[in-house]
């Protein structure tokens, strides 16, 4: 047994030999071509893990994590990998414990409207399961036709339905999971409402693989709403953009999204698909209402009436997914487009108090014009959560020290304005190290408090915490 403060450095080929008894078959990866896949995820970074192993029992976890912490090998717990901060990177070593072999929607219930399901289920999959029985999941990542309710949930993921339905965290009703020493927690369950004892199962939520490894969650289901309707509009100015999402409020509309694009964002998706728009354009809105067939029609005429004293230079319809698809595909091709205003981004999702979004865009977009670097904002507007991404190329060491100054004023200008430098990406190793700009001491010593009571050799994701 390791001491109690020491981590492995690496596997030993008696660790190998105890893998490979437990991981029978391909259920161990140790060749570092297919391991090399489970070492990185969205954000681009990458390290090679030890070994991978995939776990289709939790009996299995049980005796994994038994193992790894009277060895002290550290756990890098992952799903798909669409995360966008490297929370699923090994950067510190370790063996990643992929959830994928966990798959199993375990139970959808139309009368409890809740789902039990394990954590390797994907997400896009799970809700079209619940659609066949009027039941709606809302949360929705951009990743949700890949990525997992497991790595949903250890990062609270959060998404364009967010500003009505709420983010992952407002769905979990239970966890269930192996904890260092093979210890079972099972935190809530299927009540909605339950406050007996602190919230364990929220504790879970978000925690990036770094307090235990979910073997089963527990799901809130809505009713579904029978549709929906899409208005996207352009605007003259950022600011006009900006007044009509604050005149959409004002009128008692609370959208199911309420998503902007600035000048810079709507240019990149110009250059990749023919765009509605016309070419003075500084901001877009793209705005969708849900509920009864019957009420959407007055609920389109509503969002027009409300947006039209900000001087829209157009705006588009759509009732119903066909009608619709057209105008989100064009938000959802930002991400892609934005690399046509450089080779390189660094991704940022920051939230600010909403009363400030107007102020926090128009600096960032003075933050990159002054650093000399392309500065693209957009995202989910309605929570005042904006992807803030610079464009640079990284092979010019000038550019990458001046986009990381960017990086570094778009944190501190968000800070003074009360906002968070993670909205819904969380912090994992590319925003690491300015947890401290936000979290006081005495808040990081309560985390790190939290992390040892779960966790006391620190086997689980090293190097994701909050210190
Ligand atoms: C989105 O809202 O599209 C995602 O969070 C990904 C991104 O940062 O673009
Ligand atoms: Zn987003």
């Amino acid at each position: 047994m390791k001491s109690s403060t020491s981590l492995a450095t690496a596997l030993t080929p008696a660790h190998l030999r105890f893998l490979e008894s437990l991981f029978p078959g391909e259920g161990l990866v140790t060749d570092p071509t297919q391991m090399a896949v489970y070492g990185a995820d969205s954000s681009r970074r990458s390290a090679m893990p030890w070994a991978v192993v995939r776990p289709r029992t939790e009996e299995q976890v049980v005796e994994l994590l038994t193992w790894a912490e009277s060895e002290r090998v550290p756990l890098v717990p992952r799903a798909r990998g669409t995360g966008m901060s490297g929370g699923a990177v090994p950067a510190f070593g370790g063996v990643v414990v992929s959830s994928l072999w966990l798959n199993c929607v375990l139970d959808i219930d139309a009368d409890d409207f809740c789902a039990e399901v394990e954590p390797g289920v994907v997400t896009a999959e799970f809700q079209a399961l619940t659609q066949k029985q009027k039941l709606f999941y809302p949360p929705d990542p951009a990743s949700l036709k890949i990525s997992t309710l497991g790595g949903n949930v250890a990062t609270c993921a959060g998404g364009m339905r967010a500003v009505k339905y709420g983010v992952t965290r407002d769905y979990v009703l239970g966890v269930r999971a192996v904890l260092p020493g093979g210890r079972i927690v099972n935190a809530g369950g299927r009540s909605h409402k339950n406050v007996v004892g602190l919230d364990l199962a929220r504790l879970f939520v978000g925690s990036c693989g770094t307090l235990g490894i979910f073997t089963k969650l527990t799901l809130k289901l809505l009713p579904l709403p029978e549709g929906s309707a899409t208005v996207l509009a352009a605007f003259p100015t950022l600011a006009d953009a900006l007044s009509g999402a604050r005149g959409v409020f004002r009128a008692g509309i609370l959208p199911t999204a309420m998503e902007f694009m600035d000048a810079k964002a709507c240019w990149a998706v110009g250059q990749i698909k023919d765009v509605p728009w016309p070419k003075e354009t500084q901001a877009v809105l793209v705005l969708k209402v849900d509920g009864s067939n019957a009420s959407l029609a007055a609920e389109l005429a509503r969002l027009e009436v409300a947006l039209a004293p900000a001087h829209p230079l157009c705006l588009f319809k759509g009732l119903g997914a066909q009608e619709e698809e057209p105008l989100w595909e064009l938000r959802r091709l930002v991400s892609p487009a934005g690399f046509r205003l450089g080779p390189d981004k660094l991704g940022e999702d920051v939230a600010v108090p909403r009363g400030s979004t107007v102020q926090a865009v128009e600096g960032f977009q003075a933050m990159g014009a002054e650093q000399g670097v392309q500065v693209a904002c957009y995202g989910h507007l309605g929570d005042g959560n904006i992807h803030v991404n610079i464009f640079y190329d990284a092979s010019d060491a000038d550019q990458r020290s001046r986009a990381q100054a960017c990086k570094e004023t778009v944190f501190r200008l968000t800070l003074s304005l009360g906002g968070t430098i993670s909205g819904e990406h969380g912090t994992g190793i590319t925003k690491g190290p300015y947890v401290s700009w936000q979290l006081g001491e005495e808040e990081r010593a309560l985390m790190a408090g939290i992390k040892n009571v779960f966790d006391p050799s620190g086997i689980l994701n090293p190097g994701k915490g909050w210190s």
